[in-house]
């Protein structure tokens, strides 16, 4: 089987539990305070370590990043690629309000550090059709990109934050690129799903997109056709990471070889789960948790 690497985020999660999001100028008090491990990057390679598969992550934490080491290797994330040094581990103050919703501030911290050097180091290990997958939440983002592609690596891109380099930069060669809807609006001018993916195979028809709609499911569409799978109703406590999860789950099965419906469904059941708990990491399914809610 080809290998997988997320080289992505790293974060230490701040979560404030308000009763709504803070608005411009206002002073609110918070009901709990909690400190969980995140990352975009992190939750992701969680994903796909709790769905079954071997993952390495590259990505940098620092002088206070040992608990992130405790959850990699945890969550039995292979971290020969996880590089130190004496900055700040990347940091996310996240606001949740009573129904789940967030809103998220990052502080880059190490996750800015890394350099295009420790990049080719890493890149070397890896060969065609292994599989990368990236956020934007690092730096030299472009640069890992086109090092994957001139490998001709398999590429997921979770374009988040969405920044305008992503606009400005040609997204061919990405083999997955698993966006919002806001980010689908970004990318292309509409918010109306079906011609977000419209747009996008226009413009790059080798890609397979990924749309996740929240309450309202994902639409998945590439140049032979388009699936849908609705989301499931749950009660929802934390919508952190719950998009990690899908794209972890999604990848993961595609890689085990499931066909793209299946895939869908399982990576639905397991963000449904991950809603249902508090926190990032803590709140990711395992295969089994995943496999008890589909029967
Ligand atoms: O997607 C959720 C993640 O976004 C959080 O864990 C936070 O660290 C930010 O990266």
């Amino acid at each position: 089987m080809n290998k997988i690497l997320n080289f992505g985020s790293l974060n230490i999660d701040i979560v404030y539990s308000l009763d709504h999001i803070v608005r411009p100028g206002e002073t609110i008090s918070s009901r709990e305070i909690n400190t969980f491990c995140g990352g975009k990057g992190l939750n992701q390679s969680v994903a796909i370590a709790r769905s079954g598969l071997e993952v390495y992550h590259a990505g940098k934490i620092g002088r206070d990043g040992a608990v992130i080491r405790e959850a990699l290797d945890g969550a039995g994330i292979k971290c020969d690629f996880l590089l130190e040094s004496e900055g700040r581990t990347g940091n996310a103050l996240i606001q949740k309000d009573k129904s789940g919703q967030n809103s998220i501030i990052l502080f880059g911290g190490t996750n800015k550090e890394i350099t295009a050097g420790e990049i080719d180091q890493i890149l070397e290990q890896f060969s065609e059709n292994d599989i990368l997958i990236s956020q934007n939440e690092i730096s030299n983002v472009p640069y890992l990109l086109e090092e994957a592609r001139k490998r001709k690596m398999k590429i997921a891109f979770n374009p988040s934050p969405m920044e305008d380099w992503i606009k400005n930069t040609s997204l061919e060669g990405i083999t997955w690129l698993v966006i919002n809807e806001i980010e689908g609006e970004d990318l292309t001018g509409s918010s109306k799903p079906e011609e977000i993916t419209e747009r996008l195979l226009e413009k790059y028809p080798d890609i397979c997109i990924v749309l996740t709609l929240g309450k309202n499911g994902v639409i998945y569409s590439d140049k032979s056709g388009q699936f849908r799978h609705d989301a499931y109703n749950v009660k929802v406590v934390d919508t952190t990471a719950a998009g990690d999860t899908f794209l972890g789950y999604f990848i993961g099965s595609i890689a085990k070889g499931s066909d793209v419906p299946t895939s869908l469904k399982l990576a639905s059941l397991a963000a449904s789960l991950a809603v249902s708990k508090a926190g990032a990491v803590s709140s990711i399914p395992t295969v089994e948790m995943v496999m008890d809610m589909l029967e």
